[in-house]
């Protein structure tokens, strides 16, 4: 398998504070990796560093530079506009005329059920449709990885289904994701590998059923009962 990001003794530091140290990863093509972990223990960073918006004090990033990424944050950022505009903005930003935006921002509306409120004001929605909206957005500009901040952690059930009912399909579709969460169910649901950090450190990686059945670090184990109890 090919890695679409390879991340090689990466330590990111915000003043005195290390955010994450010394972190080796490959993020192989069609993977759906969870980061999981304490509040604090580096999962933002390492998605942010993925996304190229937080630089490495040392050590290595590399990446296609081709590759075609998108971010969701873990509050969506609705401009004062129509959904439909905040959508076709985004594609409008990467060069897309706004006649055709405008046509793709529907199909990708379509696409999250949210074609009926393409005229609403934006920052009218619900937060579960304001979720929607952005992975709209994101889907909307073709991504090859989609890296996802706790995309389902302000959300009631149903919207959280649809939500991860959509990772599963873009996930289904050929998009990789690389997603934060506290919810392990969730993780178990939808992750193909999990990453569990500590205090910065990478200290378990194992695919998704070794994770969370097979024997882990004892700072890991501890995490998972105390977030299982
Ligand atoms: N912009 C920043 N300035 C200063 N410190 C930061 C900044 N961003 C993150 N940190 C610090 O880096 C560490 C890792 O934070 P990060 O947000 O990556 O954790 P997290 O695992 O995403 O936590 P949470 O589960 O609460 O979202 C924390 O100690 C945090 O205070
Ligand atoms: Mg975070």
């Amino acid at each position: 398998m090919s890695a679409v990001f390879s991340l090689d003794a990466v330590s990111v530091s915000f003043g005195q504070v290390r955010a994450l140290s010394a972190c080796t990863l490959h993020v192989h093509a069609g993977e759906r990796l969870a980061l999981v972990g304490s509040n604090g223990s580096g999962k933002s960073t390492l998605l942010r560093t993925l996304h190229g918006l937080t630089r490495p004090a040392s050590g290595r990033l590399a990446h296609d530079a081709h590759l075609r990424q998108a971010m969701l944050f873990q509050r969506p950022y609705m401009l004062r506009t129509s959904v439909l505009n905040n959508v076709a903005l985004g594609l409008c930003l990467n060069g897309t005329g706004w006649a055709l935006a405008k046509a793709q921002a529907l199909q990708a509306l379509e696409r999250v059920g949210l074609a009926d409120v393409a005229g609403r004001n934006a920052k009218a929605l619900s937060g579960g449709q304001q979720q929607r909206v952005a992975l709209a957005r994101a889907w909307a500009l073709k991504p090859q990885v989609l890296l996802l901040d706790e995309p389902t952690a302000s959300l009631d059930p149903t919207a959280k289904r649809e939500v991860e009912r959509l990772m599963a399909e873009f996930s289904d579709a050929g998009m990789t994701l690389v997603f934060s969460s506290h919810n392990l169910g969730q993780v178990k649901r939808l992750a193909s590998r999990v990453v569990y950090l500590e205090h910065g450190h990478m200290v378990a990686d194992r695919p998704t059923h070794e994770f969370f059945n097979g024997p882990l670090p004892m700072a890991a184990t501890n995490f998972l009962k105390g977030e299982l109890a």
